[in-house]
């Protein structure tokens, strides 16, 4: 079996790893991939939504699958894309067509599926440029602090949380009259802060049944204790603490399955991964957001727990056999540290030379933002490099990933020190 995997980033580095590992594979293609994914398989210089170049090397190369990691080819419609195609359209695509993509890529919509099908999720408005004096009347009448999301997406960047009701009249209006995140707030959902502690659930799915993958917990903050602005995330855990079986058992009957049974019944074949981004209120779980992918560095934490054969899944979900697995879980703790460039999340410096042991003893290396220039790592973007360790404990997990965390140099890195503080 021959497997293109779309993405460049520590996410599709697990995943590479993970599916190199499969004795059901011939070959790995990862575009554009990074300098780690290169030890996986063969990286192809082609962007993730160049759509035409995917296609031709499909053809050319005789791919048999297709495995996407982002959220954007999805949004824009590679599965479409395939499906459309007489050529393609036998080859199956793991990730959700543009319709079921829309559960990351429009908020709005993500909210009225909630709503449609019961889910619990924050009470919410979407208001467009039109409504603006609808929406700051609802503003007014709500309690600080306020969620502002722009509907579309955004880079990460479209959720604003304001303190008072005077930074959220400024930021609601900024988003849909003056287009902060252009297109993308053109419509905007203003919805009630939920207070409580964040984790993520994962299922895999074949559009008719889904298999519950690790949960995991990840640092979007940029400083320590949760402090400054969002990145891409920081860290990750699996499993996390709080997330015991009475809470994982809500999670799956209120949210998983509803959302699943929601998909079959409004006719959305959804074929992929499901990320719920989720916050345990007082012992019940809301959902803060779908994304119609894999997270990360969830992605780090969760793939070394899963013992199953990752192509027999990929293979389960393209044929609709997913009830016949179950997945094997690693009892172990993992613990992910991301190694970022100084600046990140705002402009960074490129091109700086890596240094690193691999493979490191008691970790693994997952590579994000690096690219191999005249045979050696440079840095290629604000997240570098991930450090994953599995241990019998968080304490293990952690204290493995820190003892090699230091063994990485490269001029400008910042990491947090620490991840796990609050579990
Ligand atoms: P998102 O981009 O949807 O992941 O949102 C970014 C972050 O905003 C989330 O990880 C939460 O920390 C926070 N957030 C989003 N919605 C809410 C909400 N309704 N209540 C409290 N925090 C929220
Ligand atoms: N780590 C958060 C995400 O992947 O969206």
């Amino acid at each position: 079996m021959q497997i293109l995997l779309l993405g460049s980033g520590g996410r599709e580095h697990a995943l590479a790893w993970k599916i190199a590992q499969s004795p059901l594979l011939d070959k790995l293609y990862i575009a554009p991939g990074n300098a780690g994914t290169s030890t996986c398989g063969e990286n192809v210089p082609l962007g993730v939504n160049d759509f035409d170049g995917i296609r031709k090397f499909v053809l050319d190369n005789g791919v048999d699958m297709l495995l996407v990691g982002p959220e954007d080819p999805l949004v824009k419609g590679i599965h479409d894309f395939f499906l459309a195609d007489p050529l393609l359209c036998k080859i199956p695509v793991i990730g959700p067509v543009a319709k079921a993509a829309l559960l990351e890529g429009s908020k709005d919509f993500a909210k009225q599926f909630m709503v449609r099908h019961g889910i619990p999720t924050a009470a919410y408005k979407t208001f467009e440029a039109s409504g603006i004096d609808d929406g700051l009347a609802f503003i007014r009448s709500l309690a600080p602090p306020y969620v502002l999301k722009a509907d579309g997406l955004a880079a990460g960047k479209g959720v604003i949380i304001c303190p008072d009701e005077e930074s959220a009249i400024k930021e609601f209006t900024a988003m849909l009259r003056d287009a902060r995140f252009g297109q993308a707030s053109a419509k905007v959902v203003v919805e009630e802060f939920l207070s409580g502690i964040e984790c993520s659930a994962f299922v895999i799915t074949d559009g008719i049944s889904f298999l519950v993958l690790p949960e995991a917990k990840d640092y979007k903050k940029i400083g320590e204790g949760d402090t400054g602005p969002n990145t891409g995330g920081m860290g990750s855990v699996s499993p996390v603490p709080f997330a015991d079986a009475t809470f994982l058992g809500k999670v799956e009957e209120r949210i998983i399955k509803p959302t699943i049974n929601g998909l079959l019944q409004e006719k959305i074949d959804y074929r992929g991964f499901i990320f719920f981004g989720l916050m345990n209120v007082k012992g019940d779980p809301y959902v803060i957001e779908y994304n119609c992918r894999m997270g990360d560095p969830e992605t780090e934490s969760v793939i070394p727990r899963i013992k199953n054969d990752f192509v027999e899944l990929l293979q389960a979900v393209a044929e609709q056999k997913l009830a016949d697995h179950r997945i094997i879980t690693d009892a172990r703790t993992c613990a992910t540290v991301m190694l970022v460039s100084k600046g990140y999340p705002d402009a960074y410096e490129k091109g700086r030379p890596v240094k690193l042991e691999e493979p490191m003893e008691g970790s693994l290396v997952f590579h994000a933002g690096t690219i191999i220039k005249e045979g050696e790592v440079v840095t290629n973007g604000g997240r570098v490099i991930a450090v994953t360790s599995l241990g019998a404990s968080m304490d293990e997990a952690l204290a493995a990933t820190y003892r090699n965390v230091g063994k990485i140099e490269f001029q400008g890195r910042y990491f947090r020190k620490d991840i796990g503080f609050d579990l």
